[in-house]
């Protein structure tokens, strides 16, 4: 087995293919699919394994069961995606997902059984029960192991753990690799490359309360947006309606799949309330359930809602969801017996760095994937289960498009090592929690105009603190990512004068056919903010 690096390796420049940036399940997936003759160097600011993959639970929708077909699973994205999702991205994730599903097992990766035959279980909005799972509901944990193992094997892939991505590199318009940090030590190591992928996961961590690990802070869509790379869909971020309601953080998720096997919500006067919010009721689009829950917290005297698992019997409770119940006893919480306390926290990102349907940006040799991507297969709320899909799919696409891309001349290879030294951004520490704070309160799951205002308003004071630091703290190059995608969220939902998908604003609280459209946001060659948009692609690929 080779040997990793790790963070006190000295500062150095390292030559190679492809950077990746990641190592969640659309990092190492795309590392797997590259040509294994090729130098790839992965970088990770955390240990390997510390990914929003890691913690998923629910499973992976995918169109695998006999009573199933990726034109129903089609169906159902495109209508969680309120009228937002392009067709023919969707089309690509529903149509490629079984046989990339097929893929990852044939890798190694175990899924549950009933009877032999995959085991498939039902969230929120899917018509049919269509998700595989593993461990009951430790699916992530299964496809981070087996797509870390496969990279192990590797003799080609070299994975640089604790250390940061703090830049990209760009000459000539093109990007040529990315400088990063130490953690801790802040000794700066920069990496070129002929091909560089963006796979940092999500933004949960600009949030005082969320289900991501402290890792999601957003890096790659703030290192994208450096360089002049289209972000687009960034005010759409989903809440998720059932994470435990106790001091933690991150809020320990309850799967939506508890709510699929036939738990219910109820009130603080323990009235099952969802029906009178969508025909649906507990299985509702994500967003629906979300408001509904924060709207039911707010009537209550002890701002209390609750996850009652008693409907589905303690062998089945047990059977399919152990890890929650040990975890839920572990905090002294006893769904066997009580209905368990929940709220709504932020869980992920529909939008992200813009991208073509082979996971290219708009910078030449620069590509994004996973969660920090914007394909424009999630819509204004994607439907459960969908995201390590998405991980899977567009990762195995981009990896065939990154292997077409032609080694750098050297023209770009001598302007890469010439880069300019020293520009990495970076903010006070303690400009976090008041970020977490602020976008909790103004860019949240309710906003309106001017809490929008208040929140660019002092992003934009805070974000005259970012400066040029020459070895900064992992903390410090955080902070100033936060502030700028922060500042980039509150933009874009001020830009969408109605409520979509995840997206409501009490002062626009209509659905607006006008706005089927994507806000795209990018730094102008001047350094402002530009923002536009772009019509939903409905088309077909057929
Ligand atoms: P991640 O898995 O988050 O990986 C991102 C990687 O980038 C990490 O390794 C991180 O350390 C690294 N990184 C970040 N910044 C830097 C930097 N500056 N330098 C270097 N490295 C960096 N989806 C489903 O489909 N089904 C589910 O059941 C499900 N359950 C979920 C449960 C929870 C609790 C959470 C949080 C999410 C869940 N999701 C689920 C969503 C899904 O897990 C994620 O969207 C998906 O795993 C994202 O994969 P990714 O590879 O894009 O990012
Ligand atoms: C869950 O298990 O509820 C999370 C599923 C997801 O985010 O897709």
């Amino acid at each position: 087995m080779k040997t990793e690096v790790s963070s006190d390796a000295p500062a150095q420049t390292i030559r190679c293919r492809y950077a990746i940036i990641g190592s969640g399940i659309a990092g190492l997936w795309t590392a797997l699919h590259l040509p294994q003759q090729d130098a790839i160097a992965i970088i990770t600011k955390s240990a390997v394994r510390e990914s929003s993959t890691q913690y998923a639970q629910g499973g992976i929708a995918v169109a695998l069961p006999p009573s199933d077909s990726p034109e129903l699973h089609e169906q159902d994205t495109l209508e969680a995606g309120a009228g937002l999702c392009d067709k023919p991205a969707v089309e690509v994730l529903t149509q490629e997902g079984p046989q990339v599903v097929e893929e990852l097992i044939s890798y190694g990766a175990v899924f549950d059984r009933e009877d032999g035959h995959l085991a498939y279980g039902r969230e929120a909005a899917h018509g049919i029960s269509r998700i595989v799972h593993a461990h009951g509901d430790s699916t992530g944990e299964e496809v981070e192991r087996t797509a870390y193992d496969a990279v192990r094997e590797a003799p080609n892939i070299t994975i640089y753990q604790e250390t940061a991505a703090a830049e990209l590199l760009v000459a000539d318009g093109e990007c040529v690799g990315v400088e990063a940090i130490a953690v801790p030590g802040g000794e700066v190591t920069r990496f070129i490359a002929d091909v560089t992928l963006v796979a940092t996961g999500g933004v949960g961590s600009l949030y005082k309360y969320s289900t991501n690990p402290p890792v999601a802070t957003a890096d790659g869509i703030a290192l994208a947006y450096r360089v002049g790379a289209a972000l687009e869909d960034l005010e759409f971020i989903q809440f998720h309606p059932t994470a435990l309601a106790d001091e933690g953080y991150p809020k320990f998720l309850i799967s939506e799949a508890v709510r699929g096997e036939g738990g219910k919500l109820l009130n603080a006067d323990g009235e099952q309330f969802m029906s009178r919010y969508h025909p649906r009721a507990e299985m509702a689009p994500r967003d629906v359930v979300a408001r509904a829950v924060y709207s039911e917290m707010l009537k209550a005297a002890n701002n209390q809602v609750y996850l009652d698992f008693r409907p589905l019997g303690t062998q089945r409770m047990r059977e399919r969801f152990p890890g929650i119940l040990d975890e839920l006893h572990q905090r002294g919480f006893i769904p066997e017996q009580q209905p368990v306390p929940i709220t709504p926290v932020a869980h992920y990102m529909m939008g992200g760095i813009a991208t073509d349907l082979h996971g290219q940006t708009d910078i030449g040799r620069l590509f994004a994937c996973g969660e920090c991507a914007s394909y424009g297969v999630h819509g204004a709320n994607r439907l459960a289960s969908n995201s390590l899909l998405d991980g899977l799919v567009f990762g195995k696409r981009s990896a065939a498009a990154m292997a077409k891309i032609q080694p750098l001349s050297e023209t770009l290879q001598e302007q890469a090592v010439a880069c300019k030294q020293n520009h990495i951004l970076a903010a006070p520490a303690d400009l976090k929690p008041q970020i977490q704070q602020l976008m909790w309160k103004q860019v949240g799951i309710i906003r309106d105009g001017d809490g929008l205002d208040r929140a660019q308003a002092q992003l934009e004071e805070w974000s005259k603190q970012i400066a040029v630091s020459p070895s900064p703290a992992l903390a410090e190059l955080e902070a100033a990512n936060m502030c700028q995608v922060g500042m980039l969220m509150a933009a874009a939902a001020l830009h969408r004068t109605e409520s979509r998908g995840a997206h409501y604003r009490t002062d626009f609280p209509d659905t607006n056919k006008a706005w089927r459209k994507h806000v795209i946001v990018h730094r102008s060659p001047a350094g402002d903010l530009a923002v536009s948009d772009r019509p939903v692609d409905a088309s077909t690929t057929d």
